[in-house]
């Protein structure tokens, strides 16, 4: 086994050579580029087979790299980074000169965070540049929380460092700042309330302006169909083919198989375990119906709906 500071090395050397590097964060794996090399992003967008117009998330490892990457910082965003840093928040924050065009889908903005990983972490250091990456499926595929993921996907990345199942298994929290306080771009972990310590939630304005461009209604989407097991899709479901994502036990019966999630009705635990129970059904040959369980749509319990609704999407009927 070659050892994890090895392969760090060698990962931040194909980074600086403008290559594409899958390497673990805390959230699910990304697929990594020097961010400041439009030459290298735009293999990004090749290989995920990602439109252009979805803009990628650039991961950094020190403070100063956001002064860098940003127009201005001020009080409240320090504020931000000193509680959230490194960790699953991402900033959405307008973008300096340097930030090529096509990281940020041609946006004003950029979004930002640094990564909870130590792994992570030394890599972007060890490349000496910021690092741009996007989760590293094919577009609109389930997101991957470890290596065997990325490579049923993405089986032709230049490098892959494995540093195992990821910790907390869903995409980071998105937010933007507005006049009045921050509006969520995409919910993860973070949870409104835990952002609402630093700084108002915004429910003034049109949301439009603030939806995320690549955030469409479809995505984590598995091969084969997936639905929320509501009450009707119980009813008129042939459990015998069907794969059942447990949350509460309570639905069990009658399925082929069933994936727990969780041993003691933990939302974070679901959001750990999600995105694996999803690949190992779509894997599964004798699955042919894919059910999730429901959970109540506060804290954590909004970002696994969010997924659920968007991997389902393109199944109902
Ligand atoms: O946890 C994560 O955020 C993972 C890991 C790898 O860090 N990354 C991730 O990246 O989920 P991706 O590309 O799968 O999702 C990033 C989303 C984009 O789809 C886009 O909607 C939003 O972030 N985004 C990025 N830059 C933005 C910007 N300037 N304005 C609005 N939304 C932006
Ligand atoms: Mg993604």
């Amino acid at each position: 086994m070659v050892n994890i500071s090895n392969r760090i090395r060698t990962a931040a050397k194909y980074i600086q050579q403008g290559k594409l590097v899958a390497f673990p964060t805390e959230t699910v794996y990304g697929l990594g580029a020097n961010a400041l090399n439009p030459y290298a992003v735009t293999k990004i967008f090749k290989l995920k087979e990602r439109p252009s117009f979805d803009p990628l998330i650039i991961h950094i490892a020190d403070i100063n790299d956001l002064e860098k990457l940003v127009l201005k910082t001020d009080k409240i965003v320090y504020n931000l980074v000193d509680k959230f840093w490194p960790g699953p928040l991402t900033l959405v924050l307008p973008k300096s000169n340097i930030v090529p065009d096509i990281v940020t889908s041609g946006l004003p903005t950029v979004g930002i965070r640094m990564p909870a990983n130590k792994i992570a972490l030394k890599l972007i250091s060890e490349s000496k540049c910021p690092i741009a990456a996007p989760s590293a499926n094919k577009f609109g595929g389930i997101s991957p929380t470890t290596v065997m993921h990325v490579k049923k996907q993405l089986p032709d990345i230049d490098y892959i460092i494995d540093g195992g199942k990821t910790t907390v298994g869903i995409e980071s929290t998105i937010i933007k700042l507005s006049e009045k306080g921050f509006k969520i771009l995409r919910s993860g972990i973070i949870t409104q309330e835990e952002i609402e310590t630093i700084l108002p939630f915004d429910k003034y304005g049109k949301n439009e302006e603030f939806a995320a461009p690549g955030m469409l209604k479809s995505h984590y989407s598995p091969k084969k169909k997936m639905l929320i097991a509501d009450k009707d899709i119980q009813m008129n479901l042939d459990k015998r083919k069907a794969g059942l994502i447990s949350f509460t036990g309570e639905l069990e019966n009658g399925y082929r198989k069933v994936i727990k999630v969780s041993t003691q009705n933990d939302m974070r635990e679901y959001a750990v375990n999600l995105f694996e129970a999803m690949h190992s059904f779509e894997d599964d040959k004798e699955i042919e119906i894919i059910l999730a369980e429901p959970i109540e749509e506060k804290d954590i319990g909004m970002a696994i709906m969010d997924r659920l609704r968007k991997a389902e999407f393109n199944w109902r009927r």
